[in-house]
């Protein structure tokens, strides 16, 4: 019965790239922290790590050694299904992988190269609700991949001025796709590391919801020390502290994203 609905609606799962080139904004921590609140919603969550440093397994308490992941999957080594770890409840993880950092590094031979991950995903993974990629810093082939294959982007920023100053050239990025690709990104933001005792802080907010009316989610994301302190412990932030600001941070985020509710300027 499953099944046959599966197969009569196709693919009704949602694809999402976190990302942004800046190092540091917390793509891997909003990664982590929303799919794991959106999974405790009763989603079905998949989290990509795109990243060659490979964070997002860890911070899932996940050890790997060597292990193959979304690296064989674009090399057409493995399906993407057999790289999936269950990692909690509706949770799924697929890891980086050794070889993704040589997938970086591609050259012009196997191609076309900006079509590796968009092909993995292809018919796969359509009984989940959200593949969420966390991407790396920077802007290099594995970002080429992760627009390619995904209509929509999330876009984590701190709240200081050279984080606002990168978000123009990423933005510039995602309007060459745009154009090059005839397609158009749903483009969502959410302010992370938000340091409410700074002045810059409120600065970055109001400028970030000028620019981006109606784009910016509804939730900040404040710096808070619990945030860092989880990936060491393998833990989400549900998991490590389910009563902190911090996770009812997470949880509220997960409800924006599934309601749409945005951040409006203040007058
Ligand atoms: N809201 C926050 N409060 C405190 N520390 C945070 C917060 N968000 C992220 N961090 C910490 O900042 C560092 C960078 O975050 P991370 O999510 O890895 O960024 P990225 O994936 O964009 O490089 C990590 O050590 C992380 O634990
Ligand atoms: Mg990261």
């Amino acid at each position: 019965m499953r099944l046959g609905i599966s197969i009569i609606w196709g693919e009704k799962v949602k694809v999402i790239a976190i990302i942004n080139q800046k190092g540091g904004v917390g793509k891997t921590t909003t990664s982590v922290n929303l799919c794991h609140a959106l999974a405790e919603a009763g989603k079905k969550v998949t989290a990509i790590d795109l990243d060659p440093q490979g964070h997002l397994a860890v911070s899932l308490g996940v050890r790997l050694q060597q292990q193959g992941g979304i690296d064989e999957a674009m090399l057409k080594e493995k399906n993407i299904r057999q790289q999936i770890i269950a990692v909690r409840n509706n949770l799924q993880l697929i890891p980086s992988g050794p070889k993704l950092k040589e997938i970086e590094q591609l050259t012009e031979s196997r191609s076309p190269r900006g079509l590796l991950l968009k092909n993995a995903l292809q018919g796969n993974l359509n009984d989940q609700d959200f593949v969420f990629i966390d991407c790396p810093p920077s802007a290099g082939l594995l970002i080429a991949n992760a627009l390619i294959a995904t209509d929509e982007i999330l876009i984590p920023m701190t709240s200081d001025f050279l984080a606002l100053q990168g978000l123009s050239h990423l933005m510039g990025t995602v309007k060459r796709f745009e154009k090059s690709l005839q397609k158009k990104y749903k483009a969502l933001l959410v302010m992370s590391r938000y340091a409410p005792t700074r002045r810059i802080s409120s600065q970055v907010l109001s400028s970030l919801l000028a620019y981006f009316p109606g784009q910016v989610l509804a939730t900040i994301i404040r710096e808070a020390a619990v945030l860092a302190e989880c990936p060491s412990f393998g833990k989400t932030i549900l998991e490590y502290s389910p009563k902190s600001r911090s996770a009812s941070d997470f949880r509220s985020l997960a409800n924006d994203f599934l309601e749409g509710r945005v951040m409006h300027e203040s007058k």
